[in-house]
């Protein structure tokens, strides 16, 4: 099998299993978000979302709009060096992750209309999984 199936398939399974997670914990949430932090920009600049969950070895990153639960992307932390090893599930060219305060910060370049929503950040080590505060995402003046 060659590695770049491998790496789809491990997205796959990786993006199953959230959403058998999801589906009882992110649903009801998300009826309940009052919005704690707001990001506005306008349309197609950059933006940079911090996630407020540290010190695990994998982070993701989720966009929820009313339609989905979507993962966009994963970084997870090689066991013997600090490197960090990315795991796309969406169109590369739009999502980053920049390292910060020992977190993992989402970068989207040029947001369009579909970005807009609520993201959060999961950390997941092997026994724990903790999910940061969730950051609404919208246009500057509406
Ligand atoms: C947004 O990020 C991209 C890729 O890093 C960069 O090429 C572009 O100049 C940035 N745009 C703005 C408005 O900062
Ligand atoms: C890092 O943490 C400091 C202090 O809590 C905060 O002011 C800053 O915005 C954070 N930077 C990022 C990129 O999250
Ligand atoms: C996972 O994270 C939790 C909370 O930070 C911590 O208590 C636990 O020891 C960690 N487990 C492993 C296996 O690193
Ligand atoms: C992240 O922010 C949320 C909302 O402000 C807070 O409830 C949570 O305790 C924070 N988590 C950490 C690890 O600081």
């Amino acid at each position: 099998m060659n590695t770049e199936l491998k790496q789809s398939l491990n997205v796959n399974s990786l993006f199953l299993h959230n959403v058998v997670v999801l589906s009882g914990f992110f649903i009801p949430c998300l009826l309940q978000i009052t919005s704690d932090d707001r990001v506005s920009v306008r349309p197609g600049e950059n933006t940079t979302l911090s996630c407020n969950i540290t010190d695990y070895t994998e982070i993701s990153w989720y966009l929820l709009t009313f339609e989905e639960v979507k993962l966009l992307i994963t970084a997870e932390q090689g066991k013997l060096d600090k490197f960090f090893l990315i795991r796309f599930s969406v169109a590369e060219s739009y999502f980053d992750i920049v390292k910060s305060n020992s977190s993992v910060s989402l970068v989207i370049n040029g947001v369009r209309d579909t970005d807009l929503g609520f993201y959060y950040c999961g950390g997941r080590n092997r026994t724990h999984i903790k999910f940061g505060k969730p950051i609404t995402l919208s246009f500057t003046g509406q």
